[in-house]
């Protein structure tokens, strides 16, 4: 987890696709209902721009953005804080050199956790991949959303909750094929924020980005595209498919490389070989001949 301080904004080619209509519009609403008060939630495939997006928006924001990746092991402790370390104090006092007297106090260092830093300071979190926390985890993020408090269990201190700053606010990012085996509590979150999904991203979306990230041509970058399709179009359906993160690698080494977007290139197959081989085994029905399927979708190109 880390704390993201505002840098300057690159040369930006990301602005540029966010200029698309798709993505305009999906900003705009995202304002709209975090302003309101509301948490959004971008949910969609691996490499489709969901963490992306949800910095940039959490950027726009003018608050300072904690980042909070889901993850199994994340515990309360590094949510609210704990008292960690100890601070000792020693006081000799030999005024007479015979007698020796010593006074020691120790004392525990209060260390804030992460959502217990931005609650109280109003930042904007990124909660990256929620449901891969656990349910007792989330269920801090239910008292922060619902009550408007951030309740410290556990944490040894006098007070039993700090209240929410009024100007924090929270976009939750997640794969909605990892939500095989979903919690309760991830239901009841779910139900309290407001779900923007990205399948409906469009392939001149995706070709744009191509462009922008890769400075590849128009015509190539949507052969490309049109290229994972097909070949996620061999997926089992709801299965995890060959993502946009799989087009930029392709469309980047194409570019670094100067291979020719041409299906009966030898590169280019070996390169669509080596981006789409692993995942195309692991999500189609075709066990077997992965490598001939690609190669005919390749000749399409
Ligand atoms: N708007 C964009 N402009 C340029 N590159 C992007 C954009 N959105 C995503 N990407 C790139 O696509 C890849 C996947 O994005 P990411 O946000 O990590 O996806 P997800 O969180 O959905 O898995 C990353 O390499 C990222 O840099
Ligand atoms: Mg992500």
């Amino acid at each position: 987890m880390s704390r993201l301080t505002r840098t300057k904004q690159k040369a930006s080619n990301q602005q540029d696709v966010y200029d698309h209509p798709f993505f305009r519009s999906l900003i705009r609403r995202s304002h709209r209902y975090l302003s309101a008060g509301y948490p959004i939630h971008y949910t969609g495939p691996s490499g489709i721009g969901k963490t992306t997006l949800a910095l940039h928006v959490a950027k726009s924001r003018n608050r300072p953005v904690t980042l909070i990746n889901g993850n199994r092991d994340m515990s309360n402790e590094d949510l609210i804080g704990a008292f960690k370390g100890y601070n000792r104090k020693k006081l000799n006092d030999n005024f007479v050199k015979q007698v020796h007297k010593v006074e020691e106090n120790v004392t525990e260092d209060w260390v804030e956790g992460r959502l217990y830093e931005a609650v109280k300071n109003g930042h904007t979190v990124v909660y990256d991949e929620f449901t891969r926390s656990s349910p007792d985890t989330n269920n801090l993020f239910l008292s922060v959303i619902e009550e408007k408090i951030l309740p410290l269990y556990g944490a040894k201190r006098k007070q039993s909750h700090i209240e929410v700053h009024p100007h924090f606010s929270i976009i939750f990012t997640s794969n909605p094929s990892e939500y095989v085996g979903v919690y309760e509590t991830q239901d009841a979150l779910l139900d309290r924020m407001i779900s923007l999904p990205f399948e409906t991203i469009g392939n001149e979306t995706r070709a744009e980005i191509l462009m922008q990230q890769t400075s590849i041509g128009k015509g190539e970058a949507g052969k490309i595209v049109d290229f994972i399709g097909n070949v996620n179009a061999l997926c089992r359906e709801g299965s995890q498919t060959v993502s946009l993160r799989a087009s930029l690698m392709m469309a980047d080494v194409i570019m670094k490389n100067d291979i020719p977007v041409d299906g009966e290139n030898e590169e280019f197959q070996q390169l669509a070989l080596d981006v789409c081989y692993f995942h195309l085994k692991l999500c189609s029905e075709r066990e077997e001949d992965v490598e001939s399927h690609i190669l005919n979708v390749c000749k399409q190109v």
